[in-house]
C-alpha cells in the first residue's frame, strides 16, 4: 500500500534534515509530506530545495502557526487526494526514531490505526525531564478515566492510519489545534469502531530546537478532554435509561 509520513514543522530547520535522512533511508519506498506554518527559521525553504532533488519528499506551505491538529489534517486532505492508503503522523524532531517506522508499519493496514507507543510493555521515553513524564502519564491517566479507551498512549503523535479510516472520520468538525488533536482522533476511530494496536517505542526526547507544548495546548487538552468525557458518561446514563423504560 502507497505510505505517506506527514511530518508537520515549525522552526525545525535542524531537526528536519536528519529526521527526513532517516525516513528515506529506513523507508525508501514511501512518500514524506512536510507541512510547514511558514517557519521564520527556513524550515520551509530547506524542505522545497530537499524536495526539488528527490521525488519522494512534498512540502504543503501554510501561512501561519495554526497548530498540530490544523497542519495534520491539511497534511491528510492532500494525502487522501493523492490516494496514499496509509498516512503516517511523525514529528520532526528526531523523537520519533525513523528506525522504528518498520515496526509501526508492519501492523499498519491491518488496524484502523496503529499507535507508537511510549506507555506499553517495551516502550520507553529518554532524556525527558520528570515534569514531561507526569505531563504525559498524567494526561494518559485521565483521557483513560474520562473516555474509557483501553489505549495507554492516547496522546502519542506517532502513528499511522488506513486512508479508508480516515475517509470514515468527520474531519471537517475536528477543532482541536493543539496535541490533545491526537487524543481527538484516536476517540473518534475508537468511537467508529476502529481497531487500535499500539507497538511499543522508545522516545527520544529532541536534541536541537524547542517544544512547541505551551500552557495553551495544557489548557485546551484539559476543557477538551473533560468535555468530551462528560458527554460520554451522560449518553452512557441516558443510554441505561432509555433501556430500561423501553423493557
Ligand atoms: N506545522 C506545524 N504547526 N507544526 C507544529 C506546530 C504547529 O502549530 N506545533 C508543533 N508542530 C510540530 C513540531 O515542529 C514537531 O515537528 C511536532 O509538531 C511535535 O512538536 P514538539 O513541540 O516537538 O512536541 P513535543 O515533543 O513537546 O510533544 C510530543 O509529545 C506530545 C504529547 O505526547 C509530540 O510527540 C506530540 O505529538 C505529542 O502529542
Ligand atoms: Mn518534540
Amino acid at each position: 500500500m502507497r505510505t505517506l509520513i506527514i511530518i508537520p514543522t515549525y522552526n525545525e530547520r535542524e531537526s528536519l534534515p536528519r529526521q527526513v535522512d532517516g525516513v528515506r533511508e529506513a523507508a525508501p519506498d514511501v512518500d514524506i509530506l512536510v507541512v510547514d506554518d511558514g517557519s521564520p527559521d527556513g524550515t520551509g525553504e530547506w524542505a522545497d530545495e530537499r524536495a526539488a532533488q528527490d521525488s519522494h519528499v512534498h512540502v504543503l506551505h501554510r501561512t501561519s502557526k495554526q497548530g498540530l491538529g490544523a497542519a495534520y489534517l491539511a497534511g491528510f486532505a492532500w494525502g487522501l487526494e493523492r490516494d496514499y492508503g496509509i498516512l503516517v503522523e511523525m514529528d520532526a524532531d528526531g523523537s520519533h526514531q525513523a528506525k522504528q517506522l518498520p515496526s509501526l508499519l508492519e501492523h499498519a493496514g491491518d488496524y484502523e490505526l496503529v499507535i507508537g507507543s511510549r506507555w506499553v510493555p517495551g516502550g520507553s521515553v529518554v532524556n525527558w525531564p520528570t515534569s514531561r513524564k507526569w505531563l504525559s502519564t498524567g494526561a494518559n491517566t485521565y483521557v483513560g478515566l474520562a473516555l474509557g479507551i483501553g489505549v495507554k498512549d492516547a496522546t502519542a503523535g506517532f502513528r499511522a492510519y488506513t486512508a479508508d479510516a480516515l475517509r470514515a472520520l468527520d474531519l471537517d468538525s475536528v477543532e482541536s489545534q493543539g496535541y490533545c488533536f491526537q487524543v481527538d482522533m484516536c476517540w473518534r476511530v475508537v468511537r467508529d469502531g476502529g481497531r487500535v494496536r499500539e507497538v511499543p517505542i522508545e522516545f527520544v526526547e529532541r536534541e536541537f530546537g524547542t517544544s512547541k507544548m505551551s500552557g495553551d495546548i495544557i489548557r485546551e487538552a484539559l476543557v477538551k478532554v473533560t468535555q468530551w468525557g462528560a458527554q460520554h458518561r451522560w449518553h452512557q446514563v441516558t443510554g441505561v435509561f432509555r433501556r430500561r423504560n423501553d423493557a
